[in-house]
């Protein structure tokens, strides 16, 4: 193998990142992971153990990034990847029924939190002159959906964010709103409940998805890009 990359995954603890983390380490890359469920990250340290780091920390929480950013910069530089894919959803409901307190913590989680992560770790990728950062959208940032619309507006931001700061970084770099299709997560449960259950499992769709990411480019800056079931 060449050398293993090093790839960060926010929201490392279930569902699609997780079977990201897993997949990249499986393959011999040094994944540094986080989520808030510390049993969880506990799991993956002793499944996946050094050079690989899981962290327990909440990414809208400044002081605890700021402290986790700082350790996975000392112990190797810049990373290859960054994967912003930490997020929540909202409970079905229209616009005037989401308590503006839920619609504000989806923006804290979704949006703020992959700014403040591209804002820690792109100041070394770009002295390092190269490394992929992919955010996570859906195809609720590329279209409305009833009853979705915090959710739909964080995704829309996403692409928005991600198609902007691409056309900051130097050559070399790229940042890619990247949906991932649909996978049956607890977070595609809460919405979609039986029809969740027909789409494939992260595992499964993590066997497409890892070598589909491993893959992209500086060339890929700035597209709006889609795992194909
Ligand atoms: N599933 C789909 O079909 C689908 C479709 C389109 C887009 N997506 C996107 O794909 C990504 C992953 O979704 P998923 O379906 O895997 O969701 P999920 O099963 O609900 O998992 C979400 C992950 O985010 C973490 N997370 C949430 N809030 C966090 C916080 N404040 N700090 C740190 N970590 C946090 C959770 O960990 P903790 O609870 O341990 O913190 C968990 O690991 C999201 O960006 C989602 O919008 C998913």
């Amino acid at each position: 193998m060449a050398d293993p990359y090093r790839i960060v995954v926010t929201g490392a603890t279930r569902g699609i990142g997780r079977s990201l983390a897993e997949g990249f380490a499986q393959a011999g890359h040094t994944v540094y992971g986080c989520g808030r469920d510390q049993d969880a990250i506990a799991e993956l340290a002793e499944q996946f153990p050094a050079p690989n780091h899981w962290t327990a920390l909440d990414v809208t929480d400044p002081a605890a990034v700021e402290g986790w950013v700082t350790s996975v910069l000392s112990e190797g530089g810049a990373p290859d990847f960054l994967i912003n894919n930490a997020a929540v959803i909202n409970r079905r409901a229209p616009l005037w029924e989401v308590p503006e307190e839920e619609f504000a913590q989806l923006f804290e989680v979704n949006v703020l939190a992959v700014s403040r992560l591209m804002r820690a770790f792109l100041p070394a990728m770009i002295e390092r002159g190269k490394g992929i950062v992919i955010n996570l959208s859906s195809g609720s940032g590329r279209m409305g959906i009833a009853e979705m619309a915090p959710y739909c507006a964080t995704k829309w931001a996403i692409e928005g964010l991600s198609k902007s700061v691409a056309q900051e970084v130097p050559d070399g770099l790229a940042v890619i709103p990247l949906s991932p299709g649909t996978v049956n997560t607890e977070m595609l449960r809460s919405i979609w409940d039986e029809a969740a259950k027909k789409q494939p499992t992260p595992e499964k769709w993590a066997q497409k998805a890892v070598p589909y990411i491993l893959k992209l480019t500086p060339e890929d800056n700035g597209q709006s890009l889609t795992v194909q079931g």
